[in-house]
Formats: C-alpha cells, structure tokens, sequence
C-alpha cells in the first residue's frame, strides 16, 4: 500500500470532456514528470513506438504547447486537415497519429505566448475534436503542476499515468508532486521512469552511476509497480532529433508498455 498521505477525496471535481462522436479512444494515459527536460518526450515517444510494434493502434496528444517534441521526433509535418468541427491527426510513417501546436503552426520555431486558459482550452479541444482512431492515447505532459497539467488531470478520463525523473534529489522532489497530484485526482500510477540514470563506459561496459545509485523509495511511497532505468544513450537523442524514433531500436520501456497493456486488459475485463 502506498504511503503517502494524499486524500483524494478532497479532489475537486469537475465533469469530463468527452471525444466527438467519430472518435474512438481506447485508453488515455499520460506521461508526466513536474519536471522539464527528463525524457518526458523520449519516454511518451518509445512508449508509442513500443506499443504501436505490439499491433496496437497509438496516439499522442502533445500536451507541451508551448515546447512541443512530438512531430519533431516523428518527423511529422502540418498542415493539420480539418473538416466541418473536427480535425484530423496527422500520421507518421508507422501510422502513430499525432495532434501538437507546433502543427498549426507556419514555422516550427514560432512561438507560443499565451496566458493558462487560452492554453487549457486548446488542450481541451485536441481531445473533444479531433478524430482520433486509438486503442492508446499517449499524452505528452508539460512540466508543472498547474493551468494546463490540471485541465488533463480534471477534463480528460485518463485510465493510468506514468511518471519520469532523473535520479537527482531536486528532481524526485519535483517528480513527487506530480505524484501526489495524481494520487489527489485518483489517476493510477504504473512505472516510474528513471531517465539518464546511469552511463555505460563505451569501452569496458561498466555502469558509471553519475547522480548516485537507484531510488525506488518513490516508488514505495507511491505503490507504483514498474521502476525501469533508461541509461544516458547518444543513440535516444541523435533519433529525436533527426525524427527517426520510430527506427529506434533501443532495450529500454518494455516493461512500462507491458504495464500499459496489462492494466488496459484488467480494466477491460472489469467491464465485462
Ligand atoms: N536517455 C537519454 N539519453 C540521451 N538523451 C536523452 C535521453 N532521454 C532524453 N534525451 C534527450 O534529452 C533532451 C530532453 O528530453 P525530452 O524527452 O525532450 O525531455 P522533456 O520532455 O522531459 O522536457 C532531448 O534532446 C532528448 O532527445
Ligand atoms: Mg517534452
């Protein structure tokens, strides 16, 4: 049992948004962290790639408006199609749909300076317009725990989330607040990420454990199930920034997307 001392209850509560009618969204998990440049992106990215080579159908919804990753690492371009209400996602190559502000935009280093709501209500509108086709709708989380981070926690029916860090002490205090938040709003929590965890000597192999050795005290404290290190690799960020995830072969997340498709199948058979 987890022992934070998080009180859900007294969450508040607000109705959820739901998709357009031409939408089908199997399961919304997001991949949140509090923190800025941990591998959020990364992680949501392999993620995708992962479970879109275990024959399911996967999603992003780039929820960092204001610094998105997602088609840069896909190597996806706009112009986003619309029609009538609705708008399309844009596909990669390996048919990932993808919705992010950087598709709407002329260029992609333009950027964007908008107060909370203004964010928020964009978020709300990838959800509820666009035509996602999915069993998996991954979202990209921005850092904090504020305006947009609580629109997805409040608005969307997320079924899990997973959480990114690097073993460093000020960031497992940043990570544990996303943590609680989610704890607060009753999202289940099922891998921690130690990103950048460790570097792997080139030439005789050897761990070098640069932020010191691993925490799973997170973990405990959380009750979440899955802890999976992703070591420093040249490899992760050469592929997202040439837009070539999806050729990345890399031993890294297998077991946060097995956790992903197993808690997605428990719930389905609940329902049964
Ligand atoms: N394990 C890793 N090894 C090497 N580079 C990484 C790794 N994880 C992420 N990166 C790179 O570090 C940068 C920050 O990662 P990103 O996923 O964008 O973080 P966040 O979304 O949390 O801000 C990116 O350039 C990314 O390619
Ligand atoms: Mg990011």
């Amino acid at each position: 049992m987890p022992e934070s001392n998080v009180d859900s209850a007294k969450a508040p509560y607000l109705p959820k948004t739901s998709p357009c009618e031409k939408a089908r969204i199997g399961h919304a998990v997001a991949v949140l962290s509090g923190k800025g440049g941990v591998g959020k992106s990364f992680t949501t990215c392999y993620l995708a790639v992962l479970l879109s080579r275990m024959g399911k159908k996967v999603a992003i919804l780039d929820a960092d408006i204001t610094g998105p990753s997602i088609p840069r690492a896909f190597g996806v371009k706009g112009p986003v199609v619309g029609a009538g209400a609705y708008f399309y996602p844009v596909s990669s190559k390996a048919g990932v749909q993808v919705m992010s502000s950087n598709l709407l935009l002329p260029h992609p280093d333009d950027p964007i300076v908008w107060r909370g709501p203004m964010l928020s209500t964009l978020i709300e509108q990838f959800y509820s317009e666009v035509v996602w086709d999915c069993d998996y709708l991954l979202i990209d989380m921005p850092p904090g725990t504020a305006d947009v981070t609580l629109t997805i926690f409040q608005k969307i029916p997320l079924s899990s989330a997973i959480l990114v860090g690097t073993p460093q002490g000020l960031v497992d205090m940043i990570v544990e607040k996303s943590a609680k938040m989610a704890e607060l709003l009753s999202i289940p929590l099922l891998s921690l990420v130690e990103n950048m965890a460790y570097v792997q000597c080139p030439d005789c192999g050897r761990r070098i454990d640069i932020y010191g050795k691993p925490d799973f005290s997170l973990t405990k404290r959380h009750g979440i199930p899955v802890f999976e290190e992703v070591p420093f690799d040249e490899k992760i960020a050469q592929a997202m920034d040439a837009g070539e995830i999806e050729a990345f072969e890399g031993n890294y997340l297998g077991r946060t997307a097995q956790a992903i498709v197993d808690a997605a199948e428990a719930s389905e058979a609940l329902k049964r």
